[in-house]
Protein backbone atom coordinates (compact mmCIF):
# COMPACT_ATOMS: atom_id res chain seq x y z
CA UNK A 1 0.00 0.00 0.00
CA UNK A 2 1.26 3.27 -0.92
CA UNK A 3 2.30 5.55 1.84
CA UNK A 4 0.19 9.04 2.66
CA UNK A 5 2.13 11.75 2.21
CA UNK A 6 1.23 15.29 3.18
CA UNK A 7 1.99 18.72 2.19
CA UNK A 8 4.56 21.87 4.24
CA UNK A 9 5.78 24.81 2.50
CA UNK A 10 8.93 25.60 2.19
CA UNK A 11 10.25 28.80 1.10
CA UNK A 12 6.96 29.38 -0.29
CA UNK A 13 7.33 26.32 -2.36
CA UNK A 14 5.00 23.25 -1.48
CA UNK A 15 6.63 19.97 -0.76
CA UNK A 16 5.13 16.42 -0.17
CA UNK A 17 6.44 15.03 2.83
CA UNK A 18 6.05 11.45 4.67
CA UNK A 19 4.81 10.40 8.22
CA UNK A 20 8.04 10.35 10.73
CA UNK A 21 10.22 12.85 8.52
CA UNK A 22 12.08 15.63 10.45
CA UNK A 23 12.04 19.33 8.92
CA UNK A 24 15.52 18.41 7.53
CA UNK A 25 15.05 15.22 6.12
CA UNK A 26 11.87 17.04 4.21
CA UNK A 27 14.61 20.15 3.36
CA UNK A 28 16.84 18.68 2.07
CA UNK A 29 14.81 16.55 -0.43
CA UNK A 30 13.65 19.98 -1.76
CA UNK A 31 17.43 20.72 -2.16
CA UNK A 32 17.75 23.22 0.48
CA UNK A 33 20.94 24.07 2.40
CA UNK A 34 20.87 23.90 5.92
CA UNK A 35 23.74 23.56 8.06
CA UNK A 36 24.31 20.77 10.70
CA UNK A 37 27.02 20.05 13.11
CA UNK A 38 25.56 17.55 16.13
CA UNK A 39 23.13 15.67 13.00
CA UNK A 40 24.49 11.70 12.44
CA UNK A 41 21.85 9.35 10.29
CA UNK A 42 22.80 6.47 12.57
CA UNK A 43 21.64 8.30 16.04
CA UNK A 44 18.40 9.71 17.02
CA UNK A 45 18.50 13.53 16.90
CA UNK A 46 19.96 15.81 19.70
CA UNK A 47 19.63 19.08 18.71
CA UNK A 48 22.53 20.45 20.64
CA UNK A 49 24.45 22.64 17.82
CA UNK A 50 21.76 24.52 17.06
CA UNK A 51 22.85 25.59 13.42
CA UNK A 52 20.29 23.83 12.22
CA UNK A 53 17.54 26.44 13.49
CA UNK A 54 14.73 27.14 10.51
CA UNK A 55 11.50 29.15 11.24
CA UNK A 56 7.81 27.52 11.16
CA UNK A 57 4.46 28.65 11.45
CA UNK A 58 1.49 26.39 12.17
CA UNK A 59 -1.88 26.87 13.53
CA UNK A 60 -1.13 30.46 14.38
CA UNK A 61 1.80 30.16 16.32
CA UNK A 62 5.39 30.40 15.39
CA UNK A 63 8.85 30.10 16.05
CA UNK A 64 12.57 29.52 15.33
CA UNK A 65 13.01 25.19 15.84
CA UNK A 66 16.04 22.76 15.30
CA UNK A 67 15.04 21.53 11.86
CA UNK A 68 17.30 17.87 12.63
CA UNK A 69 14.74 17.07 15.79
CA UNK A 70 11.34 19.09 14.73
CA UNK A 71 8.98 16.44 13.01
CA UNK A 72 7.00 17.44 9.82
CA UNK A 73 3.65 18.24 10.06
CA UNK A 74 0.21 18.71 7.27
CA UNK A 75 0.44 22.73 6.80
CA UNK A 76 3.79 23.30 8.39
CA UNK A 77 5.30 26.30 6.67
CA UNK A 78 8.79 27.10 6.79
CA UNK A 79 11.43 29.10 6.26
CA UNK A 80 15.32 28.36 5.99
CA UNK A 81 16.57 31.56 5.07
CA UNK A 82 14.33 34.50 6.51
CA UNK A 83 16.68 37.22 7.93
CA UNK A 84 15.40 36.17 11.39
CA UNK A 85 16.99 32.47 10.25
CA UNK A 86 20.14 34.54 8.76
CA UNK A 87 20.89 36.09 12.06
CA UNK A 88 20.23 33.57 14.75
CA UNK A 89 22.40 31.07 12.60
CA UNK A 90 25.12 33.75 12.48
CA UNK A 91 24.89 34.20 16.52
CA UNK A 92 25.07 30.18 17.16
CA UNK A 93 27.59 30.03 14.99
CA UNK A 94 29.77 32.63 16.87
CA UNK A 95 28.99 30.92 19.74
CA UNK A 96 30.31 27.53 18.58
CA UNK A 97 33.37 29.57 17.04
CA UNK A 98 33.98 30.90 20.89
CA UNK A 99 33.36 27.15 21.98
CA UNK A 100 35.68 25.06 19.48
CA UNK A 101 37.90 28.21 17.92
CA UNK A 102 40.44 25.43 16.18
CA UNK A 103 38.52 23.21 14.51
CA UNK A 104 38.42 23.80 10.80
CA UNK A 105 35.14 22.85 10.44
CA UNK A 106 33.68 24.89 12.35
CA UNK A 107 35.66 27.92 11.31
CA UNK A 108 34.61 26.85 8.00
CA UNK A 109 31.13 26.64 8.38
CA UNK A 110 30.84 30.41 10.07
CA UNK A 111 33.16 31.88 7.09
CA UNK A 112 30.44 30.35 4.85
CA UNK A 113 27.75 32.60 6.64
CA UNK A 114 29.84 35.56 6.75
CA UNK A 115 31.35 34.89 10.73
CA UNK A 116 34.66 35.10 10.77
CA UNK A 117 35.29 36.65 15.13
CA UNK A 118 33.61 36.23 17.51
CA UNK A 119 32.48 38.59 20.47
CA UNK A 120 32.23 35.73 22.93
CA UNK A 121 35.07 34.88 25.19
CA UNK A 122 36.93 31.79 24.11
CA UNK A 123 38.38 29.48 26.99
CA UNK A 124 40.90 27.46 25.09
CA UNK A 125 42.14 28.42 21.50
CA UNK A 126 43.31 25.28 20.78
CA UNK A 127 39.52 23.42 21.75
CA UNK A 128 38.07 21.84 18.73
CA UNK A 129 35.32 20.11 20.38
CA UNK A 130 31.52 21.67 20.68
CA UNK A 131 30.45 19.40 23.04
CA UNK A 132 28.04 17.53 20.84
CA UNK A 133 27.73 14.51 22.17
CA UNK A 134 27.73 11.98 19.31
CA UNK A 135 30.76 10.30 20.41
CA UNK A 136 28.92 9.50 23.62
CA UNK A 137 26.08 8.69 22.09
CA UNK A 138 27.36 6.21 19.30
CA UNK A 139 29.37 4.77 22.15
CA UNK A 140 26.84 4.02 23.97
CA UNK A 141 23.51 3.87 22.03
CA UNK A 142 25.40 2.01 18.90
CA UNK A 143 28.34 -0.17 19.94
CA UNK A 144 26.92 -0.57 24.03
CA UNK A 145 30.16 0.55 24.99
CA UNK A 146 30.24 3.53 27.04
CA UNK A 147 33.59 4.24 26.76
CA UNK A 148 33.22 7.97 27.27
CA UNK A 149 30.90 10.10 28.66
CA UNK A 150 29.80 13.84 29.87
CA UNK A 151 31.96 15.45 32.84
CA UNK A 152 31.39 18.87 34.69
CA UNK A 153 27.96 21.13 33.76
CA UNK A 154 27.45 24.34 32.15
CA UNK A 155 30.62 25.83 29.80
CA UNK A 156 33.04 23.22 31.88
CA UNK A 157 30.99 20.30 30.58
CA UNK A 158 33.58 18.10 28.32
CA UNK A 159 33.54 14.35 26.51
CA UNK A 160 36.49 11.84 27.85
CA UNK A 161 36.82 8.73 29.16
CA UNK A 162 35.68 8.83 33.41
CA UNK A 163 38.04 10.56 35.11
CA UNK A 164 40.07 11.62 32.02
CA UNK A 165 42.03 8.78 32.39
CA UNK A 166 43.06 5.81 29.70
CA UNK A 167 39.79 3.84 29.39
CA UNK A 168 39.61 0.53 30.07
CA UNK A 169 36.17 -0.79 27.69
CA UNK A 170 37.38 1.64 24.58
CA UNK A 171 38.12 -1.42 21.26
CA UNK A 172 39.55 1.62 19.07
CA UNK A 173 36.75 0.59 17.20
CA UNK A 174 37.04 4.55 15.74
CA UNK A 175 33.02 5.19 15.57
CA UNK A 176 33.43 8.13 17.32
CA UNK A 177 36.30 9.67 15.20
CA UNK A 178 34.17 9.10 12.02
CA UNK A 179 31.62 10.64 13.99
CA UNK A 180 33.07 13.38 15.13
CA UNK A 181 31.86 16.62 13.27
CA UNK A 182 34.55 18.84 14.14
CA UNK A 183 37.27 16.97 13.93
CA UNK A 184 38.32 16.69 17.29
CA UNK A 185 38.54 12.85 18.15
CA UNK A 186 41.79 11.44 16.63
CA UNK A 187 43.32 7.93 16.44
CA UNK A 188 46.39 6.65 14.83
CA UNK A 189 48.19 3.24 13.82
CA UNK A 190 51.40 3.64 15.46
CA UNK A 191 53.34 0.50 14.70
CA UNK A 192 51.61 -2.59 17.11
CA UNK A 193 49.52 0.28 18.54
CA UNK A 194 46.36 2.12 17.77
CA UNK A 195 46.71 5.31 19.96
CA UNK A 196 42.54 6.94 20.51
CA UNK A 197 44.84 10.18 21.60
CA UNK A 198 41.73 11.76 22.60
CA UNK A 199 40.68 9.54 25.12
CA UNK A 200 44.45 8.55 26.17
CA UNK A 201 43.93 4.79 25.35
CA UNK A 202 46.42 2.73 23.61
CA UNK A 203 45.26 -0.21 22.10
CA UNK A 204 47.36 -3.46 21.28
CA UNK A 205 46.50 -4.09 17.56
CA UNK A 206 46.27 -7.72 15.73
CA UNK A 207 48.21 -8.82 12.78
CA UNK A 208 47.06 -9.70 9.43
CA UNK A 209 47.72 -13.59 8.82
CA UNK A 210 48.45 -12.91 5.48
CA UNK A 211 50.65 -9.94 5.21
CA UNK A 212 51.74 -9.60 8.94
CA UNK A 213 50.81 -6.34 9.33
CA UNK A 214 48.72 -4.90 12.48
CA UNK A 215 45.40 -4.03 11.22
CA UNK A 216 42.98 -3.88 13.75
CA UNK A 217 42.60 -3.84 17.79
CA UNK A 218 42.19 -7.28 19.33
CA UNK A 219 39.62 -5.68 21.66
CA UNK A 220 37.51 -4.90 18.44
CA UNK A 221 37.90 -8.39 17.21
CA UNK A 222 37.30 -10.04 20.76
CA UNK A 223 33.83 -7.43 20.79
CA UNK A 224 33.02 -8.78 17.36
CA UNK A 225 32.89 -12.36 17.68
CA UNK A 226 29.66 -12.55 19.70
CA UNK A 227 27.52 -11.30 16.95
CA UNK A 228 29.12 -13.20 14.75
CA UNK A 229 27.31 -16.74 13.71
CA UNK A 230 29.28 -19.56 14.82
CA UNK A 231 30.42 -20.78 11.48
CA UNK A 232 31.78 -17.14 10.21
CA UNK A 233 35.06 -17.13 11.23
CA UNK A 234 36.61 -13.92 13.02
CA UNK A 235 38.35 -12.07 10.35
CA UNK A 236 42.16 -12.63 10.68
CA UNK A 237 43.28 -10.55 7.00
CA UNK A 238 43.50 -7.20 7.16
CA UNK A 239 41.64 -5.04 4.34
CA UNK A 240 44.37 -5.28 1.33
CA UNK A 241 44.72 -9.37 2.10
CA UNK A 242 40.83 -9.64 2.01
CA UNK A 243 40.02 -7.70 -1.34
CA UNK A 244 43.27 -9.56 -2.29
CA UNK A 245 42.11 -12.50 -1.63
CA UNK A 246 38.57 -12.42 -3.14
CA UNK A 247 39.87 -10.86 -6.60
CA UNK A 248 42.01 -14.02 -6.84
CA UNK A 249 38.69 -16.27 -5.99
CA UNK A 250 36.70 -14.37 -8.30
CA UNK A 251 39.88 -15.13 -11.36
CA UNK A 252 40.08 -18.42 -10.34
CA UNK A 253 35.88 -18.99 -10.56
CA UNK A 254 36.32 -16.95 -14.49
CA UNK A 255 38.73 -19.44 -15.11
CA UNK A 256 36.80 -22.52 -14.45
CA UNK A 257 34.18 -21.05 -15.81
CA UNK A 258 35.74 -20.02 -18.97
CA UNK A 259 37.04 -23.27 -18.87
CA UNK A 260 33.42 -25.17 -19.18
CA UNK A 261 32.21 -23.52 -21.74
CA UNK A 262 34.87 -23.25 -23.97
CA UNK A 263 35.08 -28.08 -22.71
CA UNK A 264 38.17 -27.58 -21.51
CA UNK A 265 39.29 -31.33 -20.77
CA UNK A 266 41.33 -30.93 -17.81
CA UNK A 267 37.88 -29.66 -16.15
CA UNK A 268 36.03 -33.06 -14.97
CA UNK A 269 32.40 -31.61 -16.32
CA UNK A 270 33.61 -30.01 -18.83
CA UNK A 271 35.52 -33.42 -20.91
CA UNK A 272 31.78 -35.53 -19.64
CA UNK A 273 30.04 -32.65 -21.81
CA UNK A 274 31.97 -33.71 -24.82
CA UNK A 275 31.66 -36.91 -24.26
CA UNK A 276 28.33 -36.80 -24.37
CA UNK A 277 28.24 -34.62 -28.03
S1 LIG B 1 34.50 15.15 20.53
FE1 LIG B 1 33.42 15.57 18.57
S2 LIG B 1 31.65 14.18 18.62
FE2 LIG B 1 32.42 14.28 20.73
S3 LIG B 1 31.25 15.93 21.69
FE3 LIG B 1 33.13 16.89 20.89
S4 LIG B 1 32.56 17.62 18.85
FE4 LIG B 1 30.98 16.17 19.46
S1 LIG C 1 22.21 19.71 13.55
FE1 LIG C 1 20.28 20.26 14.39
S2 LIG C 1 20.77 20.99 16.33
FE2 LIG C 1 22.66 20.31 15.56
Amino acid sequence: MAEETFQIVIDGQTVEARPGETVLEVCRRAGKDIPTLCHHQALEPYAACRVCLVEVSANGKEGLVPSCQYPASQGLVVQTDSPTVQRTRRLVLELLLARAPASDVVRALAAKYGVTQTPYPTDDPNEKCIVCGLCVRVCEEVLRIAAVGFSSRGVDRRVGAPFDEASDVCIGCGACVAVCPTGHVASIDDGPLRRMSTWKTDLDLANCEACGRPFAPVRHLEHIRPTLPPHVPLERLCPACRRAQTVARISQTAAMAEALISGDPRIGIGAERIDRR
